[in-house]
C-alpha cells in the first residue's frame, strides 16, 4: 500500500498505475468524511459498553454526543482516537481505519480528555511544548503554533504561570490549546465544560464556534442541554446504544409529538404523578417549582387539563406554554426503553 492510499484510508485505495491518481486523491481528500462509524462495539469482558454504534459526521460540524453517566461516550471517543481497540465494527477517522492505523489517526485529531491531562508542575508554556512534542509538531513551526494557540485561548501573558496554580477556566483553555497545537482537522472534547463557571463556559463555546467556522470538525460530549441545543447534530447514547442522531430541531420534531406546558399546581409531586398517568400526556416531570408536561394538543386544552386536575383534588394556579427542549426528547427516549 502506498503512503497516499494510507492517508486516504484503505476504503479509498486507488491502483498505483492509475494515471488519474493525483486528481482523484485531491478530489477525495476534499470530500473525506471526518467520521464514518459502522457497527462500532466495545466489550469489557461480558459487558458491552458500546453496542453497534453507527453514524457519520460532515466536515466543519459540531456534533454533541450526549447520554447519562456510563452510557459509553468516553469509550466511543477512546476507540475513535485509536487508544483502545474496537471489539467489532469499523471507524474511519479522516478517512483512516482507526483499528488498522491508530498511529496515523493520532496525527489527524486533537483529544481533550475528560480529566484534562495537564501537568500541574509545568508552566502553561511547558505544557504546550510538551504536547507539541507528543503531536510531532515540526521544530521550525513549534514557536509559531504555540503563539497562535496562546492567542486563541486568551492565554498570552500567562505563559510562565505554573499550571497547578491557574483557575479552572484557564486550565480548560490550556487543555484545548494543547489539543490544538498541531492544528488537527478533527477535535474530540470529552466534557470540556464540566466544572467551569457559566461565563467561562460561554467563552469556551465562542472558541468552539470560531474553530468550527474555520473548518475544524468538533465531536463534543456534554451533560449541559443548553450546549447540546447549540450543536449542529446531536447523538444520544443510552446504555451503549445510539438511540437517536439528528439536528436538535429534527429530534424535537420526530420525538415530541405534542406541546410543552408548565403547570403551577399543588401539591406538586402528587400532580406530576397524576399527570404522568393521564391519557394524552406523553410525559410529566418536575421542573423547579412547576410540573412540566408534553401533551397531545388534540386531547387537551389548558382549560380542560385544569378542570381534570381540579376534579382529582389538585389546585391549578396556571398553565403556561413553554418551548420544548432536548431534555424533553432525552427524557422521552430514556423512558421509552
Ligand atoms: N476499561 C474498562 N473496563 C471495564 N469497564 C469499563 C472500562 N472503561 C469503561 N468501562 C465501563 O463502560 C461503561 C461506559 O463507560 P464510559 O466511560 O464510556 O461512559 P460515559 O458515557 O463516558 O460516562 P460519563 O458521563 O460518566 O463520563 C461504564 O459502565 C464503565 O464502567
Ligand atoms: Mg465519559
Amino acid at each position: 500500500m502506498t503512503q497516499k492510499q494510507l492517508e486516504n484510508g484503505d476504503s479509498h485505495s486507488i491502483p498505483e498505475n492509475d494515471t488519474r491518481n493525483e486528481r482523484n486523491v485531491q478530489v477525495m481528500t476534499n470530500q473525506v468524511l471526518p467520521l464514518e462509524v459502522i457497527g462500532l462495539t466495545k466489550k469489557f469482558g461480558d459487558f458491552t459498553a458500546v453496542n453497534h454504534v453507527s453514524f457519520t459526521v460532515q466536515p466543519g460540524e459540531v456534533i454533541g454526543y450526549l447520554g447519562p453517566n456510563g452510557s459509553g461516550k468516553t469509550t466511543t471517543i477512546r476507540m475513535l482516537c485509536g487508544l483502545i481497540i474496537p471489539t467489532e465494527g469499523t471507524a474511519r477517522v479522516m478517512g483512516i481505519d482507526v483499528a488498522k492505523y491508530p498511529e496515523k489517526v493520532k496525527t489527524q485529531i486533537g483529544y481533550m480528555s475528560q480529566k484534562f491531562a495537564l501537568y500541574d508542575d509545568l508552566t502553561v508554556l511547558e505544557n504546550l511544548q510538551f504536547y507539541a512534542g507528543v503531536y510531532d509538531v515540526p521544530q521550525a513551526e513549534e514557536a509559531g503554533r504555540i503563539k497562535e494557540v496562546l492567542q486563541m485561548a486568551g492565554l498570552t501573558g500567562r505563559e510562565n504561570l505554573r499550571t497547578g496554580e491557574i483557575s479552572g477556566g484557564w486550565r480548560q483553555r490550556l487543555a484545548l490549546g494543547c489539543a490544538l497545537v498541531h492544528k488537527p482537522p478533527l477535535l474530540f472534547l470529552d466534557e470540556p465544560t464540566s466544572g467551569v463557571d457559566p461565563v467561562a463556559r460561554r467563552e469556551f463555546w465562542d472558541l468552539i464556534y470560531q474553530l468550527a467556522h474555520e473548518g475544524t470538525t468538533i465531536f463534543i460530549t456534554t451533560h449541559y442541554m443548553d450546549e447540546a441545543e447549540h450543536c449542529n447534530q446531536v447523538a444520544f447514547m443510552y446504555r451503549g446504544k445510539l438511540l437517536a442522531h439528528d439536528t436538535p430541531e429534527a429530534l424535537k420534531h420526530t420525538y415530541l409529538k405534542g406541546a410543552a406546558w408548565d403547570l403551577d399546581v399543588t401539591p406538586l409531586l402528587e400532580a406530576v404523578e397524576v399527570l404522568g398517568k393521564m391519557e394524552g400526556v406523553a410525559q410529566a416531570s418536575l421542573h423547579g417549582d412547576r410540573a412540566h408536561v408534553i401533551i397531545k394538543p388534540e386531547v387537551w386544552t389548558p382549560e380542560k387539563l385544569s378542570a381534570a386536575l381540579t376534579e382529582k383534588g389538585l389546585k391549578v394556579n396556571s398553565v403556561e406554554t413553554v418551548l420544548s427542549t432536548l431534555e424533553d426528547v432525552f427524557t422521552l427516549l430514556a423512558h421509552g426503553i
